[in-house]
Parts: structure tokens; C-alpha cells; sequence
């Protein structure tokens, strides 16, 4: 467990996802009543999920609508069984953290 600073403090805007590169790793971070990181590359096709539209829980890859729950990484259709890696978030006074 290594925690990661990976942005200040409010470069993500509310509602709103941003992709990083961690440790080699590509990792979308969303604010959305909280914040959120999961494996950016999609399961689909390797297109990245960071800037898709989030609606409720669930962010929707920009590319071909899959649709994935910020919180669990759950693919939500299509196929059973997929999930994007979860990290756990937090931030600190100076800034985002993830621990990769
Ligand atoms: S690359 Fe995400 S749905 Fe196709």
C-alpha cells in the first residue's frame, strides 16, 4: 500500500473525471459526490473511460457507451464478470491521493 499524490486539490471539477498516469498505470479519477479512481483503459477496446459522461454512480466509456460503476468498477452491461481495478482515493490538504 503506497499512497500516491496524483493532483491537487481541485484540479478534477465536480462532476467530472481526469486521467493519470500512476506508476506506469493509466488511472481515471472522478469527482462525483466524492472521489473515485478506477483502471482508465476500458475493458472494450483500451480507449479511456476518464472523460466519459457520469450519471448517478455509473460513468459511460465516450467510445462505444459501455458502462462501468465508479465506486465498484463493474461493467454494468454486456458481458458478466468484468470489472476495472478500484483504488482507494483520498485527499489530503495538499492535494489527491491514491494508493496504488
Ligand atoms: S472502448 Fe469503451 S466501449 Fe468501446
Amino acid at each position: 500500500m503506497v499512497w500516491t499524490k496524483v493532483a491537487d486539490k481541485g484540479k478534477i471539477p465536480s462532476g467530472k473525471g481526469e486521467e493519470f498516469d500512476v506508476d506506469g498505470k493509466k488511472i481515471a479519477i472522478f469527482n462525483k459526490d466524492g472521489y473515485y479512481a478506477l483502471d482508465a483503459m476500458c475493458a472494450h477496446q483500451n480507449n479511456s473511460i476518464a472523460c466519459g459522461e457520469i450519471e448517478g454512480d455509473i460513468v459511460e466509456c465516450p467510445y462505444h457507451s459501455w458502462h462501468y460503476n465508479i465506486k465498484t468498477g463493474d461493467l454494468q452491461d454486456y458481458l458478466k464478470g468484468i470489472k476495472q481495478q478500484t483504488y482507494k482515493v483520498e485527499v489530503k490538504d495538499d492535494g489527491i491521493y491514491i494508493d496504488i
